[in-house]
C-alpha cells in the first residue's frame, strides 16, 4: 500500500507516478526516452556507460532502447538493488576517487560506448556556490571519463547547473564533438536550474 506522503507527492509530480507504474526505479527514466526522441542518441545494441546511475530509472531506460544485443554500464558510489534486466552491469565506484575507465574498460574488454550519460550530483547543501562548485567537479570528472570512454562518433549527455563554469564546459565540449546543444527535459524539477548538454559526433 503507497504510504500518505507518497500519495500527496505523487499528486503533485505526475513523472514519478507514471514510473512506478512503468517499472522504472525513478522518474529520470524519461530524461533519457526524451532525449532520445528528441536527438536519437542510442539504437538496438549499442554500448552505454551511465556515470551516477543509481536508483537506476536512465539505465532501465536505456535497456529498454539498447535491447539485449546492446549493454548498458551503471556506474554510482551507492550500492544499486540487483537489477532484473540481464544486459544492465553495475559498478560501485566514486568517480572522483576511483579508476573508472579502466574498471569500465575491463568490463567492455576494451569497447568503447556509444553513449556516454553523467546525471552525477552531489547531495545539495542549498548554499548555491558550494552545490555549483561540486556539481561543475562532478561534471568536470565526467566529461574527462568520457575523452577516454566514449568511441569516435559517439555522444555524450551530461548534467550541468547554469553557472558561469558550465560556459567553460561548453567550450571544452565544443573542441570535442561536432555539435553541443542544451537539453532541458520536461521531467526536470520545477526547482532545479539543471539541465543536459547533449554532445554528438565525438570528433576523436
Ligand atoms: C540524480 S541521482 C541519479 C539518478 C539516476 N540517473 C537514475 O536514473 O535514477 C545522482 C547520483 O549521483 C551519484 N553520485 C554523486 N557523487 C558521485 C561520485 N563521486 N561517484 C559516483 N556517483 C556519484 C549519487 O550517489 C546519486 O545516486
Amino acid at each position: 500500500m503507497p504510504t500518505r506522503r507518497w500519495i500527496d507527492e505523487a499528486k503533485r509530480d505526475p513523472y514519478r507516478r507514471r514510473a512506478r507504474e512503468e517499472g522504472y526505479r525513478s522518474r529520470a527514466a524519461y530524461k533519457l526516452e526524451e532525449a532520445q526522441r528528441r536527438f536519437g542518441l542510442l539504437k538496438r545494441g549499442d554500448i552505454v556507460v551511465e556515470l551516477g546511475a543509481w536508483p537506476g530509472g536512465m539505465a532501465q531506460a536505456a535497456s529498454r532502447i539498447v535491447g539485449p544485443e546492446g549493454l548498458v554500464v551503471a556506474v554510482d558510489v551507492r550500492e544499486f538493488k540487483p537489477f532484473e534486466e540481464e544486459n544492465i552491469i553495475t559498478l560501485q565506484l566514486d568517480i572522483l576517487e576511483d579508476d573508472v575507465i579502466g574498471e569500465v574498460l575491463r568490463i567492455l574488454d576494451g569497447r568503447r560506448a556509444d553513449l556516454l550519460i553523467s546525471d552525477a550530483s552531489p547531495s545539495f547543501t542549498g548554499i548555491r556556490e558550494i552545490d555549483i562548485a561540486r556539481q561543475y567537479e562532478l561534471a568536470l570528472r565526467s566529461y574527462e571519463i568520457a575523452r577516454s570512454l566514449v568511441r569516435r562518433d559517439g555522444s555524450l549527455m551530461l548534467k550541468a547547473f547554469d553557472s558561469e563554469e558550465a560556459i567553460e564546459l561548453a567550450e571544452k565540449l565544443r573542441r570535442d564533438y561536432a555539435v553541443v546543444k542544451r537539453f532541458v527535459p520536461r521531467a526536470k524539477k520545477k526547482t532545479s536550474s539543471e539541465f543536459y548538454f547533449i554532445a554528438m559526433g565525438k570528433l576523436r
